[in-house]
């Protein structure tokens, strides 16, 4: 199905905890929009005049002065670049419970594997008033776009903060076509048991108020749909690989089914090429130069997120350095780590680490003008695709992630084709898998191996790798990736 046709349909909309714009809110009252980029972003700009709105949380004062000012409509389309999005003001202590409390704080961990000894589970009173937050604050998302969707439009449901709006949606408004997409793995059904009973099946069922559940990869599809059977008693049904598109799996449950997609979403390379070169990468570009000299680089950017593994990425790179220390002096880890999450204390506890780590690493083996491990733990887009560009080796080691973009625009934007040490863990392994060194997360000797012989790779194998690497992601641009959820929930 074109672009043209698409337009015909009435209007698809979007619902996200974070949205495509956030609002600063300077002393003087002034507004300043600033837009984010992403997959759903380019991907629902596609679409044009079929695009509706797209309905977000209002993440910050600003952004809550912005819904104001706006009442219950939609936002200055000149702040937005044309997209239509609704603001939802929810009040802050049940966004905190939602967000900082049940989202990142339990779905998040239990999806990632994140709850280890001594960081268990606590399902107390605190527990239940968050969860009954949840509920809240997934309710209001379903309420706004009730009101706001056309008589039998799609609506894509992104991700864990929104597990429960398609079934809620279903309840108000039953002919809606209803889509949901999880951006994060899902956890097998012996984690997924640490949750309790109740939440458990809750989330479930409410992601199976979707007439179509998709995952980044097709590992994830099946342990939702393994979860479902187990919890739910539901009736699972393999869809055989080149018979119907992107689906997978279907889910039936009380004499209704849900069919399962897997939409592998790649890197945007045309905006990332064009983006990796202008005037102020390059700078950037100059004075990383500057700092490293004409060694070799080992290359990371991630948020300063428990899964991204980045603690064991850097002393993966301390034991390289000490059995392997030909390395000493000739390369530099550059360590991009921008913080996140930090309203919870474990994050801001977590990122702290990550600098006390590289730290450490300096003071033991800095001499002369060489630094061992260059730390940013400020957000700069355009300095992390300048190290983008100047790497030789790219780190992407997380315990587990949905996919992880990293590791499909660092090959792509390298300059001398780098080569990439990649945890089996990332959904991006499914894809990469072939031409990247594969590690496994826990293993910090392991990696500290791939990490040589990712040093020491001839270079005509490495560019060979590094070129089959870019090809691999972009294989579905975002914009396709998007286009292909809606035709794939048109065809429901
Ligand atoms: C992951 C989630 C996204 C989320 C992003 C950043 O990729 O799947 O939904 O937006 O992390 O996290 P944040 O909490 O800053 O929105």
């Amino acid at each position: 199905m074109g672009v043209a046709e698409v337009s015909e349909a009435p209007p698809v909309l979007v619902a996200s905890n974070r949205g495509p714009v956030s609002y600063t809110l300077a002393d003087d009252g002034t507004l300043t929009a600033r837009r984010g980029g992403g997959g759903m972003v380019s991907g629902l700009s596609a679409l044009g005049s079929a695009a509706g709105t797209w309905v977000c949380a209002a993440l910050g004062p600003g952004d809550r002065e912005a819904a104001a000012r706006a009442g219950t409509g939609t936002l200055e389309a000149a702040d937005t670049g044309g997209q239509s999005v609704r603001m939802l003001d929810i009040p802050p202590d049940i966004f905190d419970a939602a967000y900082n409390g049940i989202a990142n704080s339990v779905l998040w961990f239990v999806h990632h594997l994140l709850y280890q000894t001594p960081l268990e589970p606590v399902y107390d009173s605190a527990f239940e008033s968050q969860w009954a937050g949840y509920e809240s604050y997934n309710a209001a998302f379903a309420d706004a776009l009730a009101a706001e969707a056309a008589r039998g439009a799609e609506v894509l449901v992104q991700d864990y903060h929104l597990a429960l709006v398609p079934a809620l949606l279903r309840e108000r408004r039953p002919d809606l076509r209803i889509g949901h997409f999880s951006h994060t793995p899902w956890a097998p059904p012996d984690l997924y048991r640490v949750l309790p009973d109740a939440v458990a099946r809750q989330v479930l069922r409410g992601i199976l108020g979707a007439d179509r559940a998709a995952f980044l990869t097709r590992r994830w599809a099946r342990a939702f749909a393994d979860c479902c059977a187990d919890l739910l008693g539901a009736r699972v049904r393999d869809v055989p690989e080149g018979t119907a598109g992107t689906d997978a799996f279907t889910v039936t449950l009380d004499g209704r089914t849900t069919r399962l997609g897997v939409h592998g979403l790649g890197a945007d390379g045309d905006f990332l090429r064009e983006r990796a070169h202008r005037p102020d990468a390059d700078e950037r570009l100059a004075a990383l130069r500057a700092q490293v000299g004409d060694r070799r680089t080992i290359v990371r950017v991630d948020r300063t997120e428990l899964s991204k593994n980045i603690v064991r990425g850097l002393l993966a790179y301390r034991r390289l350095l000490t059995e392997h220390p030909q390395w000493q002096g000739r390369v530099v880890h550059v360590a991009f780590a921008y913080p996140s999450r930090q309203d919870l204390e474990i994050y801001r506890a977590y990122t702290a680490e990550v600098s006390r780590v590289a730290e450490g690493i300096n003071a033991e083996f800095a001499r002369g003008d060489w630094t061992p491990v260059v730390l940013h733990v400020k957000d700069d887009f355009a300095r992390s695709l300048a190290a983008y560009r100047m790497a030789d080796v790219a780190l992407v080691n997380p315990i587990r992630d949905g996919m992880n973009l990293v590791a499909k625009e660092i090959p792509l934007i390298s300059e001398q084709g780098c080569a990439l040490v990649l945890s089996r863990e990332a959904g991006a392994a499914a894809e990469l898998g072939d031409d990247a060194l594969l590690v496994n997360p826990y293993d910090i000797a392991g990696t500290a191996e791939a990490l040589h012989r990712a040093l020491t790779m001839p270079a005509d194998e490495r560019r060979a790798r590094a070129g089959r690497l870019a090809r691999a992601a972009t294989a579905l641009t975002p914009r396709d990736w998007f286009l292909a959820q809606v035709e794939a929930l048109r065809g429901s």
